[in-house]
């Protein structure tokens, strides 16, 4: 998958791009991911990318270079796989995991990440979704960009590995993770349950399921009631 980024601040997107996960997908070939300054798309002597939001306000993030830019990548991505361009924004649908798996099926998708009081509205004619990562605001786009990303890569087939694959099983489908434990058995009076240590993997198997609805129910109820924009899986 191609993913483009527009931002004015590149360098946030050094860390998470570069390490774990996403620099491997990246390594693997499974993602090409290009972060773009939307300040290299003006066409003004002076570079500007913001101006006074008309009727009084902060600033925002002017239409000309976001239109230029969106339509260089598009063009770059031609007419086989079409662009998806995606605006981040705390207006947009609540991002959730089947959002994760539908974007995961794309070819090419490119991030908006808006600044300030936002982006010109007109900028909203050439976006495709509307995304927000949840009812809070942020200083910018760039954070839920790298988010969703995150969400995204790791459902492309391939990026996350093997010892991940038993968790695809549908048993767990739309039910908050199970507890994990590793070594030492026993840790400050603290023990392994007794199910985990016994090789019997179809009463792991019930155990974990066990665990994981109790939870769901407890901490998540709105998931088991089918709640559309609740509900998701961790592993689907
Ligand atoms: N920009 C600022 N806050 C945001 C949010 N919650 N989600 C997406 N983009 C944002």
């Amino acid at each position: 998958m191609k993913i483009d980024v527009l931002t004015l601040f590149p360098k946030m997107f050094e860390g998470p791009l570069t390490e774990s996960m996403l620099k491997r997908a990246q390594k693997k070939k499974f993602l090409d991911i290009r972060v773009h300054n939307i300040r290299d798309f003006t066409i003004d002597r002076h570079r500007i990318t913001d101006d006074f939001s008309y009727g009084g306000g902060g600033m925002v993030l002017k239409p000309e270079p976001i239109f230029k830019s969106v339509e260089f990548l598009k063009k770059c991505s031609g007419r086989v796989h079409s662009a998806k361009v995606l605006l981040m924004t705390p207006d947009g649908k609540t991002f959730n995991q089947q959002m994760a798996k539908k974007l995961a099926k794309r070819k090419h998708l490119i991030f908006i990440c808006g600044h300030y009081e936002g982006v010109d509205e007109r900028v909203r004619k050439i976006v495709d979704e509307e995304i927000s990562i949840g009812d809070y605001v942020l200083t910018g786009g760039e954070l839920p960009a790298m988010v969703v990303i995150d969400a995204v890569a790791r459902m492309i087939k391939g990026v996350v590995g093997k010892q991940d694959a038993p968790k695809k099983d549908s048993f767990y489908k739309g039910l908050l993770d199970y507890p994990h434990y590793t070594r030492p058995r026993e840790f400050r009076d603290m023990k392994v349950p007794g199910v985990l240590l016994s090789g019997n993997h179809k009463k792991i198997q019930e155990w974990r399921v066990t665990i994981a609805l109790k939870r769901t129910k407890q901490r998540r109820p709105d998931l088991l009631k089918g709640d559309t924009n609740a509900r998701f899986s961790q592993r689907d």
